[in-house]
């Protein structure tokens, strides 16, 4: 018997087609629907960019009045649910409350066996307008207030920041978190969205998928990532000490959280343009040491180890200036790949075929059960 080549890490294997985005290692480049992630950034919102992968157009202005009314209407969540995500522990992460929530939207959701693209649409569109209620309320239950109802004269970035701190903040910063949102909505099959795809492949229900998906998004080596950075500035501190802690780190073959990527291997295409943003919002100076901790950190990684930041790296930074709680920084990034993640439930679904590999056995050879006395 031949041995299998094994894939660990399912590293470099194609696994299926999409027709959702294309990320490009060569070229350095990542489209969706065709269109350049970068110029999507500079152009559009966050709201036409959701349209777009999930209707493969950019919608024209009757399509997006429609889509955000229907969005807008969407955004309050039941008592119940509330209800459920008072009576959470304090101390949990963040992301285990978004995974109770999305798991309790689709356990009372009376078209959760509905597969049809029509139905799973309606859901998606669904979370997209409720994880940000969600995720304000969790902040704002931990710090003992009171939480903020959405407010539908509002889009969807000024609604979350209303509902997170109460006010509206400056159109520099609502515009940095709208590109963060663009950049992270869609990044093909990435770990959490093939976990969606795998699921679904099941012939499960999109809610499942989408539960399974944050417990993947989770995880440092993935989303977790951006709020991983914010501990590591934390830790080195000042700008003068990032070449000692870096001996260390490296000496203890530590991974720096933010820098490398599993596709991109000379840069990640999203990074120029969040630190464009992060650039504007620091001219004032109000980084102070992280701002130069943080560009020590970049150059020598790149200096020592050739290896690259990714988008956590400034997007940690940047939901930091912003004045979220390091913890909330992985539920933002649901709030934006919610959109990626149930475009892909939807193309699985369109041409499903079971996923499930093979493993090579290394175990014990066959044996006899021993008599049991
Ligand atoms: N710090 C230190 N060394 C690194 C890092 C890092 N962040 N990333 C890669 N390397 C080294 C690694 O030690 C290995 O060296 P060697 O060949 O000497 O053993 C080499 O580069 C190849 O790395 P790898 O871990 O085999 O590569 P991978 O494709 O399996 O891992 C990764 C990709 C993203 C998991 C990894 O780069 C990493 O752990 N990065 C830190 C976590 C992070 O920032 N994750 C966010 C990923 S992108 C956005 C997202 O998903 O949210």
């Amino acid at each position: 018997q031949t041995e299998p080549t094994i894939h660990r890490g399912l590293a470099g294997v194609v696994v299926d087609t999409t027709s959702v985005s294309m990320v490009n290692p060569e070229t350095n480049s990542l489209t969706y629907r065709g269109y350049p992630v970068q110029q999507l950034a500079a152009a559009c919102t966050f709201e036409e960019v959701a349209y777009l992968i999930w209707h493969g157009e950019l919608p024209d202005p009757g399509q997006l009045e429609a889509f955000t009314a229907d969005e807008r209407s969407r955004r309050a969540i039941s008592p119940e649910l509330q209800q459920v995500l008072l009576a959470m522990p304090t101390d949990c992460h963040p992301m285990d409350v978004l995974r109770t929530a999305v798991s309790w939207i689709g356990a009372a959701d009376p078209t959760e066996e509905d597969a049809s693209p029509e139905a799973n649409l309606a859901k998606s569109v669904d979370l997209l307008a409720k994880l940000p209620t969600v995720v304000a309320l969790d902040q704002r239950r931990r710090q003992g207030r009171e939480p903020i109802a959405p407010d539908p004269e509002l889009a969807y970035t000024p609604n979350f920041f209303r509902m997170c701190f109460g006010e509206v903040p400056g159109d520099d910063v609502l515009r940095a978190f709208d590109v963060s949102l663009i950049l992270y909505a869609e990044h093909s099959f990435n770990a959490s969205t093939f976990t969606a795809r795998v699921v679904t492949s099941t012939l499960s229900d999109l809610h499942s998928a989408v539960t399974a998906a944050i417990g993947a998004l989770k995880g440092p080596l993935h989303g977790g990532a951006n709020e991983a950075v914010m501990h590591t500035l934390d830790e080195i501190g000042t700008a003068d000490r990032v070449s000692g802690w870096l001996d260390e780190a490296l000496a203890t073959k530590r991974k720096i959280m933010g820098f490398g990527h599993r596709v991109y291997k000379n840069g990640d295409s999203r990074v120029p343009t969040m630190q464009a943003e992060l650039d504007k919002i620091t001219a004032d100076g109000r980084a102070g040491d992280l701002r130069a901790t943080y560009d020590a950190l970049g150059a020598e990684m790149l200096a020592r180890k050739s290896i690259h930041p990714n988008l956590d790296y400034p997007s940690g930074l940047v939901y930091h200036l912003m004045g979220f709680e390091t913890a909330v920084f992985t539920p933002i990034f649901v709030m934006s790949r919610i959109t990626g993640w149930t475009a892909h439930v939807m193309e699985q679904l369109a041409g499903n075929a079971l996923i499930r590999p093979l493993s090579s056995y290394v175990g014990p050879a066959e044996r006899a059960v021993p008599p049991r006395s």
